[in-house]
C-alpha cells in the first residue's frame, strides 16, 4: 500500500515508518517538523534500506494534504500528528484543540475528497480518564482531565461519527499507554524539545549527566513501593501494533484497541531496571505529587491478540537498554 503518515518524523512514526517499509509499504511522510527533524526520515530510509517520500506540510492545510494524498496515490492513512504535552495543553487550550481536532478535521476532508477511505489513528489511554476498574478494558468509561484528553477523545467521536456516516470507511482507534525505548539499531529515537516531561527520557538525561537527579514525583500512592505504576510498551512493539492495524482494516469499521503490555512498572522499578542498562547509578529525590496524575494503570491486552494476533514481547530491560543506546549514540538527538 502508499501510505501517508501524518507526524511521520516524530518519536512514535519514525519507528512505524520502518516496519511499514520492512512490510513492503510505501511510506509518504507528511510533517511540519514543529516537534522532529528531517534527519530523521533520512534515518529510517537508513535503517530500512529503502527510502521514503518527504512532504513538509501541516495538516490544517487541506489543501496541501489532498495534494500529497493524490499525488502519491496514497491508500490509507496513519496519523500521528499532534501536539502531546499535557501540561501546555492546560497553558493553551486553543492550540491544542487547533492543531490536534481541528488538524483532524482538516485531514478527514482531504481524505474524503480523494477517496481515501483507511485512517490509523494514535488515540491514548488518556480517554479513560480516573480508573474505575483495572486493568482498563476498552469498554471502560471514557472521560477526560486535560485539553490534550479532551481533543483525543473528541477526535474519537469525530470518527465514530464519521464512520457512521460512511459505512465504507476503515479506522482504528489505537489506544498507547506509555511508549518508551528507541530503536535498537541506536539511529532513531525520541528527542524532546527542553525539560522533558516524560519519566524515560528525564531519566536518560539524569544518567547520562545532562540533569543532576530525577525528581519522582510522589512516594505515597497505594502502589506497592508508593511511586506511581505505568504500563511502558517499547516503541518497536507499538510501532508493529500499527502494521497489524493496518492489515486488520481489510473491511469497512470502526475500533478501538489498547496496546500496552499489560502490565504495570512502579518509578522506582524503572530507575532500577535504568541503572542496570546503563551501569550507573541514577540519583533522585522523591517530592510531592504531580498535579493530575493518577497512580496506577494499565491495558488489558486481550482484544489486541484475539483482532490484530499482536501482544508486546519486549522487557523493559530491553526499554531500558534500547533508550540507553540511543542516548549514548545521539547525545544531541537529531541534531547532529
Ligand atoms: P512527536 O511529537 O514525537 O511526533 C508528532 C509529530 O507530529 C512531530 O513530528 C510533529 O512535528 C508533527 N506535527 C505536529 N503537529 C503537526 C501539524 N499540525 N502538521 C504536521 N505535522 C505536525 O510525538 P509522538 O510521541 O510520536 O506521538 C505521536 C502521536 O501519538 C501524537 O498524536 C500523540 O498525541 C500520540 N500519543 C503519544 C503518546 C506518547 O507518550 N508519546 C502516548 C499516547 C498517544
Ligand atoms: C510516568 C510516571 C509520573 C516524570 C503521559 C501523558 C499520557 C500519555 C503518556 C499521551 C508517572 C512519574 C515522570 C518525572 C516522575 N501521553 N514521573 N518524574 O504521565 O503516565 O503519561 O504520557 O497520550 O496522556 O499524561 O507519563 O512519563 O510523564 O510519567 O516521577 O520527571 O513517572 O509521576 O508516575 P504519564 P510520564
Amino acid at each position: 500500500m502508499n501510505i501517508l503518515v501524518t507526524g511521520g518524523a516524530g518519536y512514535i512514526g519514525s519507528h512505524t515508518c520502518v516496519e511499514l517499509l520492512k512490510a513492503g509499504h510505501q511510506v509518504v511522510v507528511f510533517d511540519n517538523f514543529c516537534n522532529s527533524f528531517p534527519e530523521a526520515t533520512r534515518r529510517i530510509g537508513q535503517i530500512a534500506g529503502t527510502p521514503l517520500t518527504l512532504v513538509e506540510g501541516d495538516i490544517r492545510d487541506r489543501t496541501a494534504i489532498e495534494r500529497a494524498l493524490r499525488e502519491n496515490a496514497c491508500d490509507a492513512v496513519i496519523h500521528f500528528a499532534g501536539l502531546k504535552a499535557v501540561g501546555e495543553s492546560v497553558a493553551k487550550p486553543l492550540l491544542y484543540y487547533d492543531n490536534n481536532v481541528i488538524g483532524t478535521v482538516r485531514l478527514l476532508e482531504a481524505m474524503q475528497a480523494t477517496g481515501v477511505k483507511t485512517i490509523v489513528f494514535s488515540s491514548s489511554a488518556t480517554v479513560y480518564g480516573v480508573p474505575q476498574f483495572l486493568p482498563y478494558t476498552e469498554d471502560h468509561p471514557l472521560s477526560s482531565t486535560s485539553p490534550y484528553g479532551r481533543g483525543k477523545l473528541m477526535v474519537e467521536d469525530i470518527l465514530r461519527d464519521y464512520h457512521v456516516a460512511q459505512p465504507d470507511s476503515r479506522i482504528a482507534l489505537l489506544r498507547y499507554f506509555n511508549p518508551v525505548g528507541a530503536h535498537h539499531s541506536g539511529l532513531i529515537g525520541e528527542d524532546p524539545q527542553g525539560v522533558p516531561n516524560n519519566l524515560m527520557p528525564f531519566v536518560t538525561q539524569v544518567a547520562i549527566g545532562k540533569r543532576d537527579r530525577l525528581q519522582i514525583w510522589g512516594g505515597d500512592y497505594d502502589t506497592p513501593d508508593g511511586t506511581g505504576v505505568r504500563d511502558y510498551i517499547h516503541v518497536e512493539d507499538l510501532a508493529v501494533g500499527h502494521v497489524k492495524a493496518l492489515e486488520h482494516l481489510r473491511q469497512p469499521q470502526c475500533f478501538a484497541v489498547n496496546l500496552g503490555s499489560g502490565r504495570g512498572h512502579s518509578v522506582l522499578e524503572v530507575v532500577k531496571a535504568f541503572e542496570q542498562a546503563c551501569g550507573k547509578s541514577i540519583p533522585y529525590e522523591i517530592g510531592p505529587r504531580r498535579a493530575g496524575d493518577l497512580p496506577a494503570y494499565y491495558a488489558d491486552v486481550t482484544l489486541a491478540k484475539s483482532l490484530l494476533g499482536w501482544k508486546a514481547t519486549r522487557s523493559l530491560e530491553t526499554m531500558c537498554a534500547d533508550s540507553w543506546r540511543w542516548q549514548v549514540a545521539n547525545p544531541n538527538g537529531f541534531r547532529v
